[in-house]
């Protein structure tokens, strides 16, 4: 018969819980597919590092590509595409509410910020607007996620 002392049934606990959550993938690592002309991409990504986020560039010829096999809605593009958590992020989309899509995992495809809306992290400029973050649900449908003004 196999008795586990105390400390061993601690040991064995710790190691469950390593079983249950294999090296999951950090959850700051964000891939970020851009055109290698886009400035305001660039721009967003210095909004992402600059709250600690890993980011990762790929510099692609034919962004829409990458949007058409995420399922990005041709309706909610804008110009990069991200990938993290296995969620896409379209656009413009602050940093806030990436973490908080990391910390709800709500069961939808990804987040995105429509066009480039003057304001948002990235596209900084007078006459900042107001705009949504829209939550694309798997079926396509948008909702929305947060809303900014200035
Ligand atoms: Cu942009
Ligand atoms: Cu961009």
């Amino acid at each position: 018969m196999i008795r586990i002392s105390g400390i061993g049934t601690l040991v064995l606990a710790a190691w469950l819980v390593l079983l249950a959550h294999p090296a999951e993938a950090d959850p700051q690592a964000i891939q970020v597919y851009k055109s290698p002309a886009c400035g305001c991409c660039q721009k967003w990504v210095d909004h992402l590092r600059s709250r600690g986020y890993n980011v990762t560039i790929s510099d692609v010829p034919d962004v829409s590509r990458v949007k058409r096999d995420l399922g990005v809605p041709s309706g909610a593009s804008s110009c990069h595409t991200a990938l993290v958590g296995g969620y896409f992020i379209e656009g413009h989309v602050p940093e806030e509410d990436i973490s908080r899509l990391l910390a709800e995992r709500p069961n939808i495809a990804g987040l995105a910020v429509p066009g480039m809306p003057v304001g948002s992290p990235g596209m900084e400029g007078p006459n900042p607007h107001a705009y949504s973050v829209l939550a694309v649900h798997k079926d396509g449908k948008v909702t929305v996620f947060a809303e900014h003004r200035p």
